[in-house]
């Protein structure tokens, strides 16, 4: 999570200030550097372990021992192979994993006044399967498991740390009203999917969604199918086909957390058939069919806030099977069409039902961020670390000036659509455009003089 104002730079040196805060699940010290003190491992959900494991999210009861800010460990978790993970390995290096992985990072600039800012909430991506923070991954997450009532606890989690956010924030100098997730891939899709979970109250005046959306993605999978993967597992692991399904979640509960992972690598739960260890499955409430969310999408049934979405020019460069020395790139432009369609639904079911939509197509190729020659230009993941300020990270190259300069330029439009979603792209440094329709960009072509505007129809194509 960052507030809007972390994205100015701050160059007074850092007097360690410790400011404690006082949150529903109890005080946590923050520390301060550089003029922006961070929040680290703030926990808005009970441990999901022993009992907990495998049932539904339950807040964090409140702790009066003040918690010392400190990243927690990542969830239970698998790492993909992509053209994109040897840089991606340098900039999030692995940490240590766990069950008990429900905690938020908030980053708070020390000039942000009490109750008074716009702040973002960011879900990561990571197919389900990877990344950290926010919510369970892979079968701790999404367990397709009758017995606990509900089986996308992942996005249950995601949930509840917003309701956390909604009611914490203002302790932070947040506005629990300006509140605006971003998130990137699955994020995107969860965030995507939130929106039509949760029609009555979001509980966040604006989303952005960067190359995701509800149906982006195999067809979520059928109760029963997924029942009958997990129950593989459990008869694996020798929990299967015996007792009443009290003793069956108690016998899963015992499990050691390692033997479980094991046990589902390989195993395609709930049918997201690119990765493995169980995803969401369609159970009506957090998650729906293909079908479904059209039928919502076109009557309006969904979070009616304004809505920020796009994709990279060459999204499924780093996405298809990949050598050292390319990629196929038919099926390249074929994967980065289907991204360019769904989001173009996406944006369409709000512009057809009077909801502020801007949708953009991320352009650049920044060599810092480019880690081979083949790659065509922006890819998925590529707008991230600059969005995020740490290009350096990657080990690819230093970033030259301009590189460091487009960071800085997302940055404003992103802070400026969380500050006042309802503005037009004029105010982000963009140029003025109808109201009327959905609205188009293309981020970075034109660095530094804004965003240039396309026409409906190139927007529908693979890579310009
Ligand atoms: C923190 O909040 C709890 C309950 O919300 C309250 O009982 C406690 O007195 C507060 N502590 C401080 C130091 O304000
Ligand atoms: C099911 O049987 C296995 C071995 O046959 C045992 O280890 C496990 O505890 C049993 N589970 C339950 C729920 O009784
Ligand atoms: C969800 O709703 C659809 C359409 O109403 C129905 O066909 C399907 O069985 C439902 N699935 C679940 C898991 O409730
Ligand atoms: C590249 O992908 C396309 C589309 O899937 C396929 O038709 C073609 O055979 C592939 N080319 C090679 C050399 O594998």
């Amino acid at each position: 999570m960052v507030s809007v104002s972390t994205f100015f730079v701050f160059i007074n040196a850092a007097l360690a200030a410790a400011i404690t805060v006082n949150t529903t699940s109890g005080p946590i010290t923050g520390s301060s550097i550089n003029g922006v003190t961070s929040y680290l491992g703030l926990p808005f959900a009970a441990p999901p372990i022993g009992s907990l494991r495998f049932r539904h999210p339950l807040p964090a009861t409140f702790s009066p021992h003040p918690r010392k800010s400190s990243l927690s460990k990542a969830s239970i978790q698998f790492q993909f192979q992509t053209a994109f993970t040897p840089t991606e390995a340098r900039a999030l290096p692995l940490s240590a994993q766990s069950e008990d992985c429900l905690y938020l990072n908030i980053w708070v600039p020390d000039t942000v006044k009490k109750g008074s800012v716009a702040a973002l909430v960011y879900i990561h991506g990571g197919g389900f399967a990877e990344g950290s923070a926010m919510s369970g991954t892979i079968v701790f997450g999404f367990p397709s498991l009758p017995q606990a009532g509900q089986q996308n606890l992942g996005l249950l989690d995601q949930r509840l740390a917003i309701e956390f956010l909604h009611r914490n924030i203002h302790l932070f100098g947040g506005d629990p009203k300006k509140l605006t997730l971003f998130g990137h891939s699955t994020g995107a899709r969860s965030i995507a999917v939130y929106t039509f979970a949760y029609p009555h109250n979001p509980l966040v005046h604006g989303v952005i969604i960067e190359s995701g959306s509800a149906r982006l993605g195999p067809p979520l999978s059928t109760k029963p199918a997924s029942d009958a993967a997990f129950f593989a597992i459990a008869e694996k692991l020798g929990c299967g086909n015996n007792g009443s399904d009290k003793e069956f979640l108690e016998c899963m509960q015992r499990l050691n957390a390692a033997e479980i992972r094991k046990a589902v690598w390989g195993t395609v739960l709930n049918s997201w058939t690119a990765f493995t260890g169980g995803a969401p499955g369609v159970d009506n409430k957090t998650a729906f069919d293909a079908e479904e969310y059209k039928r919502r999408g076109s009557s309006g049934q969904f979070a009616q806030i304004p809505t920020l979405i796009g994709t990279a020019n060459y999204e499924a460069d780093t996405l298809v099977p990949f050598h050292e020395n390319g990629i196929n790139y038919t099926l390249s432009d074929l994967v980065t069409k289907d991204f360019t369609c769904r989001a173009a639904i996406e944006a369409g079911y709000r512009a057809r039902n009077g909801v502020p939509v801007w949708r953009y197509r991320y352009m650049p190729r920044l060599p810092a961020v480019t880690a081979y020659e083949w790659m065509r230009g922006a890819y998925h993941f590529s707008e991230v670390p600059p969005l995020w300020g740490n290009i350096e990270r990657l080990g690819i190259k230093t970033p030259e000036k301009w590189e460091l300069e487009m960071g800085d330029y997302l940055q404003k439009v992103w802070g400026a659509f969380a500050k006042d979603p309802r503005e037009d792209w004029r105010s982000w440094g963009g140029r003025d455009i109808s109201r009327k329709a959905a609205r188009w960009a293309r981020l970075g072509r034109e660095i530094f003089r804004g965003s240039d505007f396309l026409s409906r129809e190139s927007m529908m194509t693979g890579a310009i």
